[in-house]
This record gives structure tokens, C-alpha cells and sequence, in this order.
């Protein structure tokens, strides 16, 4: 038996957060230095050009900014297959056999598409290409056969699209040469962060993020400013931990565990200043997006070089996607020159 596979990606949109950093690049992490997986890790500008075809410079600048996030949390070219999804044609044409076994219905039926219409005010005019990226993120996983989908639980219903997809094009055209892939998910609590708002999402949009990127004074302030208890006014008023943004992000950044728990039981009981445990969780974050934002810089201080190792991942894509467009037109008997 082979490794299995991995394919995943993100959306060039704009840098990536803490949030990404728990939801999903740790994970990514941990299964590539397993050694047990062939890595893909995808930049989705393609998928992101759905919703911003009159912005391609937002997304070629965050093309680079999103694989150096990558670079940065651990994602080593070395065992991963870093590529960029423009960059793969096969892709497209995959997208192009697919669509031919989906329909709208089916399509206007995937939950996670309807939610971002409505967030993203399409109004009448929702793009093709947006409706159908559920058809194209199926090329993206089975181009590469890809059997393991490290996402955030919002991505499950492009998951069981592709299942759907790869089931129909298995027995239409009688073959085995498509995989089912499954989805791996954040363990529990880890799927999505607040923001330093204290609201459920933690987003660009909102203004409620921290970066990978960001230096270790803006990390400070940021973190100085995080939602805690409104009604814990005075040090000495008992404060309440759940909802309280700041001992959320313990629970998720601190391994000391014990030290938590001592500080949600001192902070309840009252005595325990929000400016305390702002102080220490700032220790905390630095210590972790400390060798982050170095590993970050030196990459950064040499674009070129990361140009060039989006230039290699994708040149090995390519060959592994070609192999699996022609087996799909072998399939479908389109191969009337061969
Ligand atoms: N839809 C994913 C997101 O919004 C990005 C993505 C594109 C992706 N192609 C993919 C994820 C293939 C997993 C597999 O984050």
C-alpha cells in the first residue's frame, strides 16, 4: 500500500490568523512530519478569484503573504507539496468533466455556499464561478487522490459534494480511478476561535484578528484590548470565565494546564485584575508565534526564493494532475488521438 494523501488549501484573501493557525495549519503540521501522508497544500487563488475577479491584486498580493504564513507555522517544502491552483490547467478541465454530473439543484443545496451568498450580498448577481466552486474544489481533491481533507467543519459539504461527484464519474463510467476522500477535522473546541471582540468568528472582516504576521507590540496591544467579563469591574469583584475571551485563548494556546486552572479559579473568586491575565496570556501568545514571526522574516527577507518554491510544488502538481486527466478522459473515451 502507498501513503495516503493529503490535499488542502485556503483562499488567498489576505494574511492568516491565530484562527487558521489552531483550525487547521497545525494539524496540516503534525500529519506532514508524521511521515505516514503525501502532503498537498494548495493556494486557492482560482477559488478566491470567484468572488473577487474586479480585485486580482488583493489576491496576488495575498498569495504570497498566505505561503509565507505557511513557511512560517511549519509547512516544510522539503515533505509538502506547496501549489498554486492557477497554476495547475489540468484543474480546470477536471472542473469542466464534473460539472457535467452535478446539478443546480444540487449545487444551490450546499449549505455552506448559501451561507457565504447571503454574507457576501451577492444580491441576483452571484457569480457562475462562485455558484460552482464546490465542482472545482472536487477537482482539486480528486486530481490528486487524495483520501484525507485536513479543513475547518464548515468545508463538510464540499467534502460530501466531491464524495458525490467521485461515486457518480466511478459508476457512469464503470472505473476505480477517482477516491472518495475524507474529511479531518480540528479536535473539539479547536474548530473556531473567537475574536478579541469576543465574537464567535474570528475574521479580517470584523477587525478582531491576530496575525501571523503581526509583530510582537501589536500582539500586546491587541491581547491589552481583548473582551473579558463586562461586569468584572474591580479587581476584587468575582469574575466569570466562560465567555471570557482571554481564558478561551489559554484553554487553546496554554499547555500548562494546571496554571489555568489555578487563574480561572483565583479570577472567580474574585482578586484576580483583567490586566494580570491579559499580562500572562501575552506571555503565552508571544511564546508561541515568537519562532512563528522569526521563521516568517527570514522567508520574507527573500521573495524570491518563495516564488521559487511555489514554482517547484506546483511543477510536481502538475505531473500528478496531468496522470490523473488522462485517466479521466481514458474514462470517458475522449482520447480519440491516443
Ligand atoms: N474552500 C476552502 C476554503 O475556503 C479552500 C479550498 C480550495 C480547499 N480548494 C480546496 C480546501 C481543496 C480543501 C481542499 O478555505
Amino acid at each position: 500500500m502507498g501513503k495516503k494523501v493529503i490535499l488542502t488549501g485556503d483562499r488567498p484573501t489576505g494574511k492568516l490568523h491565530i484562527g487558521h493557525y489552531v483550525g487547521s495549519l497545525k494539524n496540516r503540521v503534525e500529519l506532514q512530519n508524521s511521515g505516514d501522508y503525501d502532503s498537498y497544500i494548495m493556494i486557492a487563488d482560482m477559488q478566491a478569484l470567484t468572488d473577487n475577479a474586479r480585485d486580482p491584486e488583493k489576491i496576488r498580493n495575498s498569495l504570497i503573504q498566505v505561503a509565507l504564513d505557511y513557511l512560517a507555522v511549519g509547512i516544510d517544502p522539503e515533505k509538502s507539496t506547496i501549489l498554486v491552483q492557477s497554476q495547475i490547467p489540468a484543474l480546470s478541465e477536471l472542473t469542466e468533466h464534473y460539472s457535467n454530473l452535478v446539478s443546480v439543484s444540487r449545487l444551490e443545496r450546499n449549505p455552506t455556499v448559501k451561507t457565504e451568498i447571503k454574507q457576501k450580498k451577492f444580491g441576483q448577481s452571484v457569480p457562475v464561478g462562485f455558484f460552482t466552486y464546490p465542482i472545482s474544489q472536487a477537482a482539486d481533491i480528486t486530481a490528486f487522490k487524495a483520501d484525507t481533507v485536513p479543513v475547518g467543519d464548515d468545508q463538510e459539504p464540499m467534502l460530501e459534494q466531491t464524495r458525490e461527484i467521485v461515486r457518480s464519474f466511478n459508476s457512469i463510467y464503470n472505473q476505480d480511478i477517482l477516491v472518495e476522500p475524507e474529511g479531518y477535522f480540528p479536535p473539539k473546541g479547536m474548530g473556531r476561535i473567537p475574536g478579541l471582540d469576543g465574537n464567535a468568528k474570528m475574521s479580517k472582516s470584523l477587525g478582531n484578528a491576530i496575525y501571523l504576521s503581526d509583530d510582537p507590540d501589536t500582539i500586546k496591544q491587541k491581547v491589552m484590548s481583548m473582551y473579558t467579563d463586562p461586569n468584572h469591574i474591580h479587581v476584587e469583584d468575582p469574575g466569570q470565565v466562560e465567555g471570557n475571551t482571554v481564558f478561551t485563548y489559554l484553554d487553546i494556546f496554554d499547555d500548562d494546564k494546571a496554571k489555568v486552572q489555578e487563574l480561572k479559579v483565583q479570577y472567580t473568586h474574585g482578586g484576580l485584575g483583567d490586566v494580570k491575565i491579559k499580562l500572562y496570556l501575552n506571555e503565552v501568545l508571544q511564546s508561541v508565534l515568537g519562532p512563528i514571526k522569526a521563521r516568517r522574516d527570514e522567508y520574507a527577507s527573500d521573495i524570491a526564493s518563495v516564488y521559487d518554491i511555489l514554482k517547484r510544488g506546483s511543477d510536481k502538481a502538475n505531473e500528478v494532475a496531468n496522470q490523473t486527466l488522462q485517466e479521466v478522459r481514458d474514462a470517458i473515451g475522449i482520447n480519440y488521438f491516443k
